[in-house]
């Protein structure tokens, strides 16, 4: 068979546009942080991960400015050749001082940065990984990646303890988990997860990527929110959510950083984070200090939207940050309601199985301090008229077991079939 068979029969995407239902890709041609132009229309961005509203703050416009000024428009090669920058270390030093860490690495992107440092620490000759099921993308590729082949995925703390009291030794074993759950929102039980590393011994590789410039002392990250950065042995974070950038980085001990940083192939083998990038990650840092009502703002949005859905009859999940999830159920009417909520004016990303159960799909949304309430009441009046024409089960989600859904492809097949079946979703 041809190895491209795969690539030449692929339809699923023309199937999901013809039934009007594609909510992928979508091609922005300018933004203003909240507000966004998409096919000649402004509408409200409730789907990015600006958590911070950073993208368009003057101090981070004007450093990626002068970064391109400097440095010009890329690096050209690997950090670890010709394409290190003095300013990718004064960002390492000043993410060190900030968390309080001794040492930090940064990489191109987080996905890199999970992939590779996980692929590497997994590929000790006696390694095991633990890691959650709900993990993002990156750590689980990462796991793929190591060459031990020793990955146990855990559904729980409970099912982890079970799983860690069946092992024979644990100083080669590496916990890895999410800090913020990114579809839900919901903060992993590190209390928990803390008190299992001091009596199994296990190391902690904390993805802080939805935490980091959010929770903590000044966005400090999960941890810190609960003055457990010191069971923390790896903590990682991207500067593409909070920070308003692109790239990513690890914290840790000094040997261990001075290890990766030698061995690590996603950091040798690619070209190194773009002076602009780092600029501007870096200048997020600082405004994070150095304006304390940025997350007064922030929290304060996140409580006004969240009750306003909720108020509404959307089940949020249990979320506690700026990720706001409102759970739909199928997965057709997700898609549904997306479609429905860009049309009336809102930019929302649906999320379904694999990265939520199937027939739990959610619209995910995220508020940020630069929404006003004139965003985020124009966002709730649409979020209103959905609600009020596609009603949602009113039963509490965790307790409606994984179902058999229809997917996207069937449910586009059933739109093409019968127009009215979107109404009936
Ligand atoms: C939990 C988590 N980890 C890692 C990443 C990867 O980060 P980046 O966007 O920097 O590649 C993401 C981004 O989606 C994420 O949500």
């Amino acid at each position: 068979m041809d190895i491209f068979e795969a690539c030449y029969s692929y339809r699923d995407p023309d199937l999901v546009k013809a039934a009007g239902l594609y909510p992928f890709f979508r091609a922005l041609s300018s933004s203003e942080g909240p507000m966004v132009t998409v096919d000649g229309r402004q509408v409200v961005m409730l789907g990015s991960n600006n958590y911070l509203g950073l993208t368009h703050h003057p101090d981070v416009i004007r450093a990626a400015h002068a970064a391109i000024d400097r440095y010009g428009t890329g690096c050209t090669g690997s950090r670890f050749l010709n394409g290190n920058l003095d300013l990718h270390e004064t960002l390492e030093a000043e993410l060190a001082a900030f968390l309080d860490k001794p040492a930090t690495l940064v990489f191109s992107s987080g996905f890199l940065a999970n992939l590779g440092v996980v692929g590497l620490l997994g590929s000790a000759p006696d390694a095991v990984l633990f890691t959650d099921r709900k993990n993002h993308a990156s750590l689980i590729d990462g796991a793929r990646m190591a060459r031990s082949r020793r990955v146990r995925v855990f559904e729980d703390l409970a099912d982890l303890e079970r799983q860690l009291q069946k092992q024979p030794r644990w100083e080669n074993a590496l916990v890895l988990t999410d800090g913020v759950f990114s579809m839900t929102g919901r903060v992993v039980d590190l209390q928990r997860l803390a008190a299992l590393k001091r009596r199994f011994g296990f190391r902690l590789y904390l993805d802080d990527a939805h935490g980091f410039g959010v929770l903590g002392r000044q966005g400090r990250g999960t941890a810190d929110s609960l003055g457990l950065s010191g069971d923390v042995d790896l903590m990682f974070a991207t500067f593409s959510k909070a920070l308003a950038s692109v790239g990513g980085f690890v914290a840790g001990d000094k040997p261990v950083i001075e290890y990766l940083r030698h061995n690590v192939r996603t950091l040798i083998f690619s070209a190194a984070l773009p002076p602009t990038s780092t600029a501007a990650a870096l200048a997020a840092l600082h405004v994070m200090q150095k304006d304390p009502g940025l997350f007064e703002r922030m929290w304060e949005n996140v409580a006004f939207f969240k009750r306003g859905v909720e108020a509404l009859g959307y089940h949020t999940l249990g979320t506690r940050t700026p990720i706001v999830p409102l759970w739909i159920g199928s997965e057709g009417r997700a898609f549904q309601y997306c479609r429905e909520a860009f049309d009336l004016g809102l930019f929302t990303t649906p999320a379904m199985y694999p990265a939520v159960p199937k027939g739990h799909a959610i619209i995910r949304t995220s508020v940020t301090p630069a929404h006003t309430k004139v965003h985020l009441q124009a966002a709730l009046d649409i979020l209103e008229t959905l609600i009020k024409r596609h009603p949602l089960p009113r039963q509490d989600p965790d307790t409606i077991p994984p179902a058999r859904e229809t997917d996207i492809v069937e449910c586009a097949t059933k739109v093409l079939e019968d127009p009215d079946f979107a109404n009936r979703l």
